[in-house]
């Protein structure tokens, strides 16, 4: 689907789908049975969408990542009910980029995204100078969307967060990637671009491949990094995206993944041993376990063998001097009905309230935003724009190896620098919130107008 041009309708219905073999489960999807197609939109377009609610609750289609007005950001405030119709037009405005999409229903994101409602997003910007990376669709340009899933014994995928699994964030077993369980896929031996999208609920990949070989960032979530970083393991969290180089001249591997230890001080014991049934098979000393796999392909020729020192058309950070601080503590709370998962989080003290807005921005106006986690890592998105990370536990963050950001993960404090150039009134405000969706679902959340 492109936008631009005509009008793609993107249909959301429940539908059936299989996932583990030999049995089906309900999911649903935006225009098709489970997850969405991808879809890439040209900067400097006005991008068309309609989105027609077949299933029979409110859903909303938010556009993660992206530079636009709040009354086009697709947030908790713009539910389209069953049977509606939503007429999308979206002014395209920024860095070529990896986003996402996804519903946004107040309390019922955590499930809605669970059972299908995301998919990968991209921004091309047909006037940048070209980044000399790999490009070639689905050849060696490839979107890899990552999430985590239970299944009950009769293959249904199953959300049931409860207790420990609601505070800490619902995992599951086994992994799908763009759908499908642990897929395998056939590249050119050469350099592929992996555009990888943490699309799960809550939890963490690390990822490394298995034979250890070592491979290049070149893309985070507001576009190209000014170089590539060489690193041989990459931690992702919930609504993260990296772009990855990886030479696969070395021959075949597998992608492989570090368990996810974000639990807190529930880490151990009793709860610790109960999240940890929610972990993959391992496939490795020290629990590694199989993303997806990498067969070559030699029938193909590689377009790309060597990678640019610099990567052009990479976005040059605007930002004002900034002329305010706020600071933005995520509260888990640790009362019992917290322990029973009844509990509620909140950011600052206060639970989300659609009826209540948080924070006032002035337009264009630049800010640091300084926010400490609670308990556990936290990764903290805001809408509407892309920020820079200025420091982690009061150490410098430099931005080449960060780029622009939506997402970061929070462990402990971070200091960002915010500047939204988009606006959002009270009727349709901007989020900031905590990406684990049942923290979100249960409160960690904030909503800002920027006028
Ligand atoms: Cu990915 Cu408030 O969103
Ligand atoms: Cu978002
Ligand atoms: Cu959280």
């Amino acid at each position: 689907l492109r936008g631009g041009g005509g009008a793609p309708t993107l249909d959301a219905m429940a539908a059936r789908t299989k996932i583990l073999e030999g049995a089906e489960s309900v999911t649903v999807g935006y225009g098709q049975g489970f997850l969405g197609p991808v879809i890439r939109m040209n900067r400097g377009e006005t991008a068309r969408l309609n989105l027609g609610n077949r299933i029979k609750e409110p859903v909303t289609v938010h556009w993660h990542g992206m530079h636009i007005d709040g009354a086009q950001d697709g947030g908790p405030h713009s539910p389209v009910d069953t049977g509606g119709v939503l007429e999308a037009a979206l002014d395209i405005d920024q860095p070529a980029a990896t986003l996402w999409y996804h519903s946004h229903i107040h309390q019922r994101t955590g499930i809605q995204v669970y059972y299908g409602l995301a998919g990968m997003l991209i921004i091309d910007d047909p006037d940048a100078p070209d980044s000399g990376l790999p490009q070639t669709y689905g050849v060696d340009d490839i979107p890899l969307v990552v999430q985590d899933r239970v299944f009950d014994r009769g293959g249904q995928m199953l959300y049931a967060p409860q207790g420990p699994t609601r505070m800490m964030g619902y995992r599951g077993s086994e992994i799908l990637v763009n759908g499908a369980i642990r897929p395998k896929a056939s590249v050119p031996a050469g350099m592929v671009r992996l555009r990888i999208l943490n699309g799960s609920n809550a939890r963490i990949y690390h990822f490394g491949f298995e034979d250890g070989r070592r491979f290049y960032q070149v893309a985070s979530d507001g576009g190209l990094l000014p170089m590539p970083v060489a690193m041989n393991a990459l931690t992702l969290a919930p609504a993260e995206r990296v772009e990855i180089v990886v030479d696969f001249s070395a021959g075949a591997t597998r992608l492989l993944s570090a368990p996810d230890s974000n639990m807190g001080m529930m880490g151990g014991g009793m709860m610790g041993g109960m999240m940890r049934g929610a972990s993959p098979k391992a496939v490795a000393d020290g629990g590694l376990f199989e993303v997806m796999s990498f067969a070559i392909d030699n029938s193909r020729t590689a377009a790309v063998t060597t990678l640019a020192k610099t990567l052009a058309g990479a976005p040059t950070p605007v930002f004002g001097e900034p002329v305010r601080r706020r600071r933005f503590a995520l509260n888990m709370g640790m009362g019992m009905g917290m322990m029973r998962g009844g509990g509620s989080m909140a950011i600052n003290g206060d639970s989300m309230d659609m009826a209540v807005i948080n924070q006032e921005l002035r337009l264009g106006e630049a800010e640091i935003w300084e926010v400490s986690a609670d308990m556990m890592a936290h990764p903290f998105h805001v809408h509407g724009t892309s920020f820079q990370v200025l420091s982690r536990n009061g150490r410098k963050v430099d931005y080449a190896s960060t780029g622009l950001k939506d997402v970061v993960l929070v462990d402990g404090t971070a200091e960002l620098l915010v500047q939204v150039n988009r606006k959002a009134d009270a009727n349709q405000p901007f989020m900031f919130h905590c990406h684990i969706l049942e923290h979100e679902d249960l409160g960690m959340m904030g909503q800002f107008t920027v006028a």
